[in-house]
């Protein structure tokens, strides 16, 4: 693709999260108009259908369409992503299909239109959680998360209190600080999540980032070592970065072979400059 078209359609990508808001927004006006309309006081507002019909469905094609090339961007947690893309590619022909019925608007036309909002809160839903995370309408759960950010992932071991290994006392606290924040279930840049040992183990879009043993062959490491100012240096300039103990402490880890279910308390500590 050319190198003009490409930031352009980036750039049309990521107007997706405000764009949605329209249909969003037409579709409960709709539903709104036609429940106004039932009234003898507002009867007249059925005026106002064809125009609020165009619009949503003008507006839930061009939304569905920048979400795709947003999509492109592959920052996204896949399971919510799956759900929010083929929900949202779904209303499209919803719309479509409420607009037709629109036409002769009977208790067909009703019925669809209901559905369609309940399909358009559903999507919404899985569309906040792209963006949010899972619990963060969930008030029950927001003090869990504050404590431990890796309360449901599978790397958290119940025993882990009374021994901790080396990788859940040591490892897993840098990559927590310095990096979950774009390699995490929320964002995942290069498909690589680093919140979880699963995820450090599976890699990114280059493949495995760590190679048991060798750390100076490990991308996860090698970035890490790159100069501030390289384009590829991690955690990206202008990123808090790890103070160099940090960087020692993952090379030892990977060199010992990047141990998951080692303790802590069966190693003597490695003296990190
Ligand atoms: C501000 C966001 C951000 C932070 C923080 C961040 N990264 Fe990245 N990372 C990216 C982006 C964007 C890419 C993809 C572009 C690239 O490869 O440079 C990436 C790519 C990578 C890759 C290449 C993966 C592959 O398969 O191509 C590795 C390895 C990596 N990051 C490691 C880390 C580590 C380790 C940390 C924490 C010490 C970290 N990153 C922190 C944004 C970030």
């Amino acid at each position: 693709m050319s190198e003009l078209l490409n930031p352009a359609l980036l750039w049309l990508g990521r107007l997706h999260p405000l764009l949605v808001h329209l249909p969003i927004g037409f579709l409960i006006l709709l539903a709104i108009l036609e429940c106004a309309a039932g009234t003898t006081r507002f009867r007249a507002a059925a005026a106002a259908r064809p125009l609020v019909l165009v619009a949503s469905m003008l507006s839930a094609l061009v939304a569905a369409a920048c979400g795709w090339l947003l999509a492109r961007e592959g920052d996204y947690a896949p399971g919510a992503l799956a759900w929010h893309r083929w929900l949202g590619t779904a209303l499209v022909p919803a719309v479509l299909v409420l607009g037709a019925l629109g036409r002769t608007p009977g208790l067909a036309y009703r019925l669809w239109l209901a559905g369609t909002v309940v399909l358009l809160v559903v999507t919404g839903h899985f569309g906040g959680t792209l963006v949010r995370g899972e619990d963060y309408l969930l008030p029950w759960r927001w003090s869990e998360r504050a404590r431990d950010p890796r309360a449901d992932s599978a790397s958290a071991a119940p025993m882990e209190a009374a021994s901790p290994t080396i990788y859940s006392a040591l490892v897993q606290p840098v990559l927590e600080q310095y990096c979950v924040g774009c390699h995490g279930p929320e964002k995942a840049k290069a498909r690589l999540r680093l919140d979880t040992a699963e995820g450090v183990f599976a890699g990114g879009d280059s493949g495995p980032v760590i190679e048991p043993g060798r750390a100076s062959r490990s991308l996860l490491i090698k970035r890490l070592r790159l100069p501030l100012d390289s384009d590829e240096h991690m955690p990206p300039d202008g990123k808090p970065q790890p103070h160099p103990h940090q960087i020692a402490l993952l090379e030892w880890w990977i060199n010992l072979g990047a141990p998951t279910n080692r303790l802590l308390g069966e190693l003597s500590l490695p003296n990190v400059p």
